[in-house]
Order: C-alpha cells, then structure tokens, then sequence
C-alpha cells in the first residue's frame, strides 16, 4: 500500500476486506481477527506505528488460516511460494505466507505489510515495529482467553507487558509458543530462534 491511502480510503479497505473475511471465515476466527486489528491499533498508537497499516494487517493477518491443507499446497504451487523444510510437515503454518501472498495480490498491501502477515506465526531475524506489534497483538487480543493456569497467567503478563515494552512481549510471546510448541513434542522452526536470540542480545546490550 498506498502510503498515500487517506483515512477515508483506509476505512473503505477495511468495510471490504471486513466482508471478505465474513464470507471466508468461521464466526470465532472472524471475531479473532476483529479482536487482532483492535489490539493492533491499540499498541500501534501506544508504540509509535502507522494507525492504518496496524489496523489493515490486523484485520487481515489470517485470511488464508481457514484453508484446507490441500488448498494450502496448491496455492504455494499456483503462486510460486517457497515452502520450508518445517512448513512441508506443519502445513498449517503456510497460512502465513499465503495470507502475506492473498493481501498483496487482493488489496495491495506495502511490503512491510505482507512481512508482518507472514512472520505472524512462527516470527522472523528481520521484524520491524509493525511486524512485531502484530504478532504480539494475535497472541493478547482481548477475545483469547485460557482454561489451562499457566497459558491463563502468560495472557496477563503478556498484556501487562505489551503496553510499555514491545520487544519484551514478542520475546515473552516467542519463548511461550517455543515452550507450548516442545510441550506438544512439534518442531520448532529455526526462524522462532534466531528472532529470539537477537532480542535477548540487544535486550543484554
Ligand atoms: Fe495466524
Ligand atoms: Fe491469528
């Protein structure tokens, strides 16, 4: 996008992508992604972002999570997106890129915009402000909420956190999905490490 995109037009975008999502998505996901561009806008005023873009991607970011996995593979294939050695055995998370691949093509999403879709998942060594606002916003919307004690109390520190540093959210965020993701005996991807590793350096700096 369309850095040039005024308010107007942004809120245009919105009402169509809104609709989209609509058709596209289950109820709870649909009410998740509200929930992400609130939260988004949210931290996006609080840190210093583009209000626009937060809310866009925000919105946005899961367009393509309610794709069978089959679909999944054949739109990597029709649109020429590389699949990692992870993303071949965990395929959900192909719904990043592919979400990242549908707002450029659809709604013309700004190269920032396309990478904090596709590093919504498992993160990534060059995420800027907007990417990491993203990706802490999908994981404090206020819609989540948690039976199990642990995940419950993550969420509220995790809030508590968001509001004054976002770099120690995403690394609290980040070391909580490593954390469920061993509990659940699934790979890592290497790309969740190195986005941790840099900010635990620059946090020690
Ligand atoms: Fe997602
Ligand atoms: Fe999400």
């Amino acid at each position: 996008m369309q850095d040039f995109l005024n308010d107007e037009e942004v809120e245009k975008l919105i009402i169509r992508i809104n609709k989209d999502l609509k058709d596209i998505l289950s109820e709870k996901r649909y009410n998740h992604s509200i929930g992400v561009m609130k939260k988004a806008e949210e931290l996006a005023k609080i840190h210093d972002e583009n209000i626009n873009k937060a809310k866009l991607v925000g919105l946005a970011h899961d367009i393509g999570k309610e794709l069978s996995e089959n679909e999944m593979i054949q739109y990597t294939k029709e649109n020429n997106i590389e699949v990692d050695e992870i993303e071949k055995i965990n395929i959900g998370l192909l719904h990043a890129k592919i979400g990242a691949d549908i707002c450029s093509k659809k709604y013309g999403f700004s190269i920032d915009m396309q990478n904090a879709i596709k590093y919504h998942t498992v993160g990534n060594l060059n995420m800027d402000l907007l990417s990491k606002i993203i990706f802490v916003a999908d994981k404090i919307e206020d819609g989540r909420n948690y039976k199990d004690e642990d995940k419950s109390k993550d969420l509220k520190l995790a809030r508590e956190i968001a509001i004054t540093n976002i770099d120690e959210a995403l690394l609290f965020e980040i070391d909580c999905s490593i954390k469920y993701t061993i509990q659940k005996g699934k790979l890592i991807h290497p790309d969740s490490i190195l986005i941790r590793n840099k900010l635990l350096i620059n946090k020690n700096k």
